[in-house]
């Protein structure tokens, strides 16, 4: 129905949100604003925030998506089961539509969110082996910091019914598959990345990945931090604070060549740091990879088997 032009963020649930706070200040974020019930924080980008944290819980209460203009969300409020278009009653405003994927995952297709001025951040300038000279006269010293969140980047999902969920996300918020991954025969489809359909223009390899399972849980939200530095220092930053748990890194992907980092927040949910990934475009022609081929990387620490089948994570 429409072709929404990005992820905005994750809706997540928590019983302390001091300690929500603590741990995605530790990740790389900063606070945009925080009423009585719900955190909002922001990256180094302009939206004025990325990711939304409301008391309760620790469950998972869906994602949000950006739509390009007003007259989307019209079109999408005419949807099966879709809200009218609504004001947002939040720091940041803005309008939505509300919706609800085949799962039951609350989806929120959002338009016209207030906008700040985005937060500096160093020039990113390598030496390479074939380019010596890029940073001549120009020092490299880094601080032991958090690392800089610069903007929301993809969510990931389990599904009980992967061929509904991608014709769903497909037909309404007009996502493309990028890739899929199956298991033994190539018609047991395990897993398909998503792309956002920006015609020409280049997007990441994937802004949703559905993974096809018994039961439907969230997976991790993830955010492209500034560089390979910040996600090394973000990475050693909070393993030396001692309060978090890491879940998988750091790596480079196969799928999407991204080098990622994951950690679990207080409560067991997964956020993933990344930098460098693919770029597609709608020209992308989809191709299918077996489990051993796509599930590895190209280097890093194994896939870990508690990475998607987390007991604490059977939230939506
Ligand atoms: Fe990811």
């Amino acid at each position: 129905m429409i072709k929404v032009a990005d992820v905005a963020y994750g809706r997540l649930g928590a019983p302390d949100l001091d300690r929500m706070e603590e741990f995605l200040l530790d990740f790389g974020m900063v606070r945009a604003d925080r009423t009585k019930t719900a955190l909002y924080m922001r990256g180094t980008d302009s939206e004025h925030h990325l990711h939304v944290t409301e008391i309760g819980d620790p469950t998972h209460f869906g994602l949000a998506y950006f739509a390009r203009s007003e007259d989307d969300l019209k079109t999408l409020s005419k949807a099966d089961g879709a809200s009218e278009v609504e004001e947002i009653d939040e720091p940041g405003g803005g309008k939505r539509v509300r919706l609800t994927d085949p799962d039951g995952r609350p989806i929120e297709v959002i338009h016209g969110m207030e906008t700040l001025d985005p937060i500096e951040v160093r020039d990113v300038v390598i030496n390479t082996g074939k380019e010596r000279f890029n940073r001549t006269g120009d020092l490299q010293r880094l601080k032991m910091r958090p690392s800089h969140v610069k903007r929301s980047a993809h969510a990931v999902f389990r599904t009980t019914n992967l061929k509904a969920t991608l014709e769903w996300y497909q037909g309404y918020l007009g996502l493309m598959e990028t890739d899929t991954i199956y298991v033994g025969d190539k018609d047991n489809h395990l897993a398909t990345f998503n792309h956002i359909d920006a015609g020409d223009e280049y997007v990441d390899h994937h802004v949703m990945l559905a993974l096809q399972s018994d039961s439907a849980a969230f997976n991790h939200l993830s955010f492209e931090v500034a560089d390979f530095d910040d996600v090394q220092i973000g990475h050693e930053y909070l393993e030396k604070t001692g309060k978090y748990k890491l879940a998988w890194g750091i790596g480079r992907h196969v799928m999407g060549s991204q080098i990622f980092d994951y950690w679990r927040d207080p409560w067991g949910r997964i956020h993933e740091h990344w930098t460098d990934s693919d770029m597609v475009n709608a020209n992308h022609v989809p191709e299918l990879y077996a489990d051993y081929e796509g599930l590895v990387n190209q280097w890093g620490p194994d896939f870990p088997e508690t990475f998607l089948d987390d007991p604490e994570l059977h939230a939506l």
